[in-house]
């Protein structure tokens, strides 16, 4: 070394003494290419830090547009009676009074969740609203009902309405006028999305289907409101929160017009269609507008092109302006609004702030759905809904003996068989069966004391994450199983059972019958196995609640309760009662693992169910809502909620289009464990005879789509091509697909038909491709040896695609692919029809 050594903290000199005089006389004689290279090295990091910039303001550059003015409420279709005793009651009431319906108020004598404002000298009691889609919340004398995830793995459209039927009695029984369901948003774009489970799948036409008649049954008692609008996918920054001072806003969800049309507001279609009354705008924001005040989603999608004529209500807390909450279309302020209260509102239209045209608008929407569902005859409001169920109090028994057998019908039709191998099930007369999990047994307490203040969904949490639903903060290390039968997800899609009727106990009574032996432990992971077992059946669960998304999609300990269990015996029945996707690969190949049933949510008769299912009293008729991946990778970008990382304006950006799910699957070519559409019975099917019978025509390209427009109120008023749900042409039948199905097994069997459509498109690009899309489904039972003939009724809309430039529904020209069979994968039958 010639020199001294540099210490860390000293700088080298750039060139040393000789080298740096023999540089300048090169820069010197060179100046001309010099220069302006020594600029360009000077300019690379600003070019960086300006492509950087550009970058990130691409990824912020998701702007939702406005569209004013809000449409009024008119009458359509069957709501014209409503409408003319609304407008007789609303024309005499004052600005004031108007504005006081428009609100939440807070109401100590009653259990509900939300009361809104009277108007006692015209006769209007104000509302009581309660949760939720999946049966009466936090009270007694009700029945819990199976969950939105557990009805949408049954596949059965009939059933879907009887739940909402007897559960929409119960509403009205206990003096709730709106009930907060069904659940249709969120779809299921994130694998461990918290909230995927009150919805029925992750796809929008099995949700469109099932909620559409969630909402006729309903409403056969109260009002249904149909949530959460729009485009709310995650948990984790639902709500804007102060971080140290700093306001963090919710998530944006950042989508394109196509996807919304095609994939999030398409269910919510189907719910208008049904004649929902109300809708619940969500917490996220849509394209960088909180959904409460964005004019797009309420005045644009909803109340326009939907042509909406019920009320929009705030999710709890979810409005967050005053006057462009009102423009954009929220019609109330739920629990309470401290931007409309005190004549706010009136105020606003006395300055000339606000047209009074909104105002007796929202005032109209509201009174017009209230005479609309008969609740001007409902009980006195919140009668059965006492405030404190600890204190003595009136029991309101809101149960029907009536739905006894549906409700168990539900329980067992959402249960899914997805391995069965050496005969493992139906159980024949075990002479010794072994009982394994936590989850076989109902919980050890079930008290009002815990049920009631805790609202069934706190159960299992600690302080720390108590604290943090309250204050809307991330939810430290959410549980990922519930000790005790997991029969419903938490947070206010959960419900208050009348009795857990538990695996166990249905076992026992079986045994009884058969003089069956039966061991169990119900608390060790590596339990002992007697070795004599005909089988042993090992019982875990996968919690998921409001409030956080999913720490992952399996959880370890139970996993290492199945291996331990299938290490020791031969005939491993796993059973699994899980809230949302559950991944089985580390185990699923093990061949002592000889059947595994995904038991979902199946409510208060979880135990009678399964048992039935076990003993084959009744055969599995289930099929996957959603698909299972072989590793949680498989899910990509789409596994987990986006993060807010730092910024104050978390964005979503929802790349994938409309490939969520299944299509994310079939566009990335990604072999799944279990597929959506899946799912095993006690016998076999053969399908033949596919017929196509459509008789669509390719919308032509000068076709003026007559829906509501930007900028002028009200102009689908005298327009008779829109109804509920919109353009009514849509819900006209295109034809039928027509196949036959043939039960070669030797049991009867309920088989799920499905219909997959790959539709024709020009704006199908390789990075998203287009692919197939369920389009219809019949659930049939059928006899061995006798075959079935299914019919897929298609409807102008299952045959459309959303025409961006044209802002329209247009059916493409072009050969569209038809696949019919037992899943999305597996579909026997395929053929084409050309438009
Ligand atoms: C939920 C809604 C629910 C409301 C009232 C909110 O936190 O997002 O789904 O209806 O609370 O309980």
């Amino acid at each position: 070394m010639d020199g001294p050594a540099h210490s860390g903290n000293e700088k080298a000199p750039l060139l040393k003494g000789v080298q740096q005089s023999k540089f300048i006389a090169f820069c010197r004689r060179h100046k001309r290419i010099v220069i302006p290279v020594a600029i360009m090295i000077l300019l690379l990091p600003l070019l960086g830090l300006i492509a950087l910039k550009t970058r990130h303001a691409h990824a912020r550059n998701w702007t939702s547009p406005v569209v004013y003015p809000s449409p009024q409420g008119y009458g359509a279709g069957n709501w014209s009676a409503a409408y003319v005793r609304a407008r007789a009651m609303v024309g005499n009431m004052s600005l004031e009074e108007m504005n006081n319906v428009t609100l939440g108020v807070v109401d100590t004598t009653s259990g509900c969740v939300g009361v809104s404002g009277s108007a006692p000298q015209h006769g209007f009691p104000g509302l009581c609203f309660h949760d939720a889609g999946n049966g009466v919340r936090n009270t007694d004398g009700v029945n819990a009902y199976a969950s939105g995830i557990h009805i949408g793995a049954s596949w059965n459209a009939t059933l879907a309405y009887e739940r909402a039927q007897f559960m929409g009695a119960e509403f009205k029984r206990k003096g709730v006028n709106v009930a907060l369901g069904p659940v249709v948003g969120p779809i299921g774009r994130i694998a461990e999305g918290g909230r995927n489970f009150e919805a029925f799948a992750a796809d929008p036409y099995l949700d469109g289907i099932l909620g559409a008649q969630s909402v006729i049954g309903l409403q056969e008692s109260v009002i249904a409101s149909i949530k959460h609008f729009v485009a709310y996918e995650q948990e984790t920054n639902r709500n804007p929160i102060a971080n140290n001072g700093k306001p963090i806003s919710s998530t944006s969800a950042n989508l394109d017009d196509q996807t919304m049309h095609e994939l999030y507001l398409w269910p919510f279609q189907d719910l208008v269609h049904a004649g929902a009354g109300c809708a619940m705008c969500s917490y996220n924001r849509i394209n960088n507008t909180y959904a409460c005040e964005n004019s797009k989603a309420m005045n644009g999608l909803l109340k326009g092109e939907l042509n909406f004529q019920g009320f929009v209500v705030s999710d709890w807390v979810g409005q967050h302006s005053g006057l462009p909450s009102a423009d954009a279309g929220l019609d109330m302020a739920m629990p309470t609004s401290g931007y409309w209260n005190e004549r706010q509102l009136k105020k606003a239209v006395d300055s000339g702030a606000l047209n009074q045209t909104r105002l007796i608008d929202m005032a109209t929407r509201i009174v017009a759905t209230y005479y609309q569902f008969g609740q001007d005859r409902a009980l006195p409001l919140g009668v059965g809904m006492p405030p404190n169920l600890l204190l003595p109090h009136n029991y309101t028994d809101a149960k029907d003996s009536a739905s006894k057998s549906s409700l168990l019908q539900q329980a067992i039709e959402g249960h899914v068989l997805v391995k069965n191998i050496k005969g493992a099930l139906p159980l024949k007369q075990p002479k010794v069966l072994s009982i394994f999990g936590y989850d076989a047994v109902q919980q050890s307490s079930f008290v009002p004391s815990v049920l009631f203040p805790q609202s069934w969904e706190a159960i299992g949490l600690g302080t720390q994450q108590s604290i943090g639903i309250a204050s809307n903060a991330p939810v430290q290390n959410p549980p990922e199983v519930q000790n005790g039968t997991l029969i419903v997800g938490g947070g206010s899609g959960s419900n208050t059972p009348a009795y857990i009727s538990s695996p166990y106990d249905a076992i026992q009574s079986r045994a009884y019958d058969d003089g069956t032996a039966i061991f169990f432990d119900f608390v060790s992971t590596n339990p002992t196995v007697v070795s004599s077992s005909d089988a042993c059946l090992v019982f875990i669960n996968e919690y998921s609640s409001e409030v956080w998304d999913r720490p992952g999609l399996a959880d370890p300990d139970s996993d290492t309760l199945v291996n331990n269990v299938a290490s020791m015996c031969n005939s491993t029945v796993v059973v699994i009662h899980n809230a949302g996707i559950r991944l089985v690969d580390a185990w699923i190949d093990n061949p002592n693992v000889t059947a595994v049933i995904f038991a979902h949510l199946p409510g208060q008769d979880a135990g009678r169910a399964v048992a039935s299912i076990l003993y084959g009293d009744a055969g599995p008729s289930g099929r996957l809502p959603y698909t299972v991946a072989r590793r949680s990778s498989d899910y990509g970008n789409m596994l987990g909620p986006c993060q807010a990382d730092g910024s104050l304006s978390p964005q979503c950006d929802f790349t994938e289009g409309m490939n969520v799910d299944y299509r994310g699957f079939l566009a990335s070519n990604t072999t799944p464990r279990y597929e959506f559409g899946y799912g095993l019975t006690y016998s076999s099917f053969v399908y033949a005879n596919l017929q196509t019978n459509i008789n669509a025509t390719a919308t032509p390209s000068d076709t003026v789509t007559p829906v509501y427009t930007n900028g002028t109120t009200n102009d689908n008023v005298n327009n008779t091509a829109i109804g509920n749900g919109g353009l009514l042409s849509l819900f006209g039948s295109v034809g039928t697909i027509t196949a036959s199905v043939s039960n070669t097994g030797s049991v009867a069997a309920a088989e799920v038909a499905q219909l997959y459509l790959l539709i024709p498109a020009s704006t199908s690009n390789s990075s998203n491709p287009r692919t197939r899309v369920l389009r219809g489904f019949e659930k049939v039972l059928i006899q061995p040896n006798e075959t079935a003939q299914v019919a897929f009724n298609l409807r102008m809309k299952d045959v459309s695609t959303w025409n961006v430039t044209r802002q329209a529904w247009v059916v493409p020209s072009g050969e569209f692919g038809v696949y019919v069979g037992k899943s999305v994968l597996d579909t026997p039958l395929t053929g084409s029809f050309t438009v």
